[in-house]
């Protein structure tokens, strides 16, 4: 029988994954489904246990329940722990283990299609909401030479920070919290727009010159030219959305389901393809 696979979220319709899922499976050769599920705000747990009753071997899980779905997993990998989100699920037997591969995504979409290293790199990360919580463990395990999280919210930076304090000996020059205002004077050779900003059409209040020359500038949001990308572009950087990190997510997600790694090229060829259309 062809193993199922979904992702769950709510909204979901809008998600990739099932074609990205499609492109891998094809591309591996491997017989397996993938769908979308809409689950009910206040039924998630119930939408995944009946999945799985029903022979589901894995799930990955979008907003709003990524935290759902950690409290929900009675294993955690290790990303997924520190990051208080899970975005793959995979049952086990009886067990649900979680896993979050967001981070890895990012750091594979960076270090692998983008060819930056991020090892001694000096690192701005905007935001301090569930995506750079789901970032922040990988990114620190490349060793960069520091990061620096600025959001509008101070306390929230702090919280972050202490969150991760433990992996502080990572950066050699430490991880810190800051106001934006704050990185006046300061410069970063990859500079990561983790915010929502973008999808409102609005921008994090990052100062001007903080761009290295030769840096990168990484949005997540996909598919668009965000404000922040463009006034990175205007600043001298390299700039990129974020696709590369969603099809490098799944790709980890496919590898954990599976034990086959696939090659991401030709996905993310057809999803620029789709985005013209
Ligand atoms: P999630 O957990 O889903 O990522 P969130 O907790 O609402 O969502 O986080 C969104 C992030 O985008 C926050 O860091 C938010 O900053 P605040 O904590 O100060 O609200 C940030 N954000 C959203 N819109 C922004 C904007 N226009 N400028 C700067 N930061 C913005």
């Amino acid at each position: 029988m062809t193993d199922q696979y979904a992702v769950v979220g709510n909204p979901v319709e809008h998600s990739l994954s099932p074609e990205i899922h499609a492109e891998f499976a094809r591309v591996t050769g491997q017989d397996m489904a993938y769908d979308r599920i809409v689950a009910p705000l206040d039924g998630f747990r119930e939408t995944v246990l009946k999945f799985r009753q029903a022979g589901g071997k894995g799930l990955n899980v979008t907003l709003p329940f990524k935290h759902e779905a950690w409290e929900l997993a009675a294993t955690r990998s290790g990303f997924a722990a520190a990051a208080g989100a899970v975005n793959t699920l995979v049952f086990r037997g009886d067990a649900v283990v979680g896993y979050n591969t967001d981070g890895i995504g990012l750091v594979r979409d960076l270090t692998r299609n983008l060819r930056l290293p991020v090892r001694g790199k000096r690192v701005l990360l905007m935001g301090a909401g569930g995506a750079s919580y789901g970032v922040m463990e990988p990114i620190l395990r490349e060793q960069p030479q520091l990061v620096v999280v600025a959001n509008r919210t101070l306390d929230k930076a702090v919280a972050l920070v202490e969150r991760f304090a433990s992996l502080r000996s990572c950066a050699p020059d430490g991880v810190s919290a800051r106001p934006y205002e704050a990185l006046a004077g300061a410069t970063f050779d990859i500079l990561v727009n983790a915010t929502s900003a973008g999808l409102t059409g609005a921008m994090p209040p990052v100062p001007e010159g903080v761009v290295a020359p030769g840096a990168l500038a990484y949005d997540m949001v996909y598919a668009r030219r965000t404000p922040f990308l463009e006034f990175a572009l205007r600043q001298g950087a390299r700039v990129s959305d974020g696709l590369g990190m969603l099809v490098e997510q799944a790709a980890e997600s496919f590898f954990i389901w599976r034990g086959v790694y696939p090659e991401t090229r030709s996905a993310m060829a057809l999803l620029r393809r789709r985005m013209i259309q």
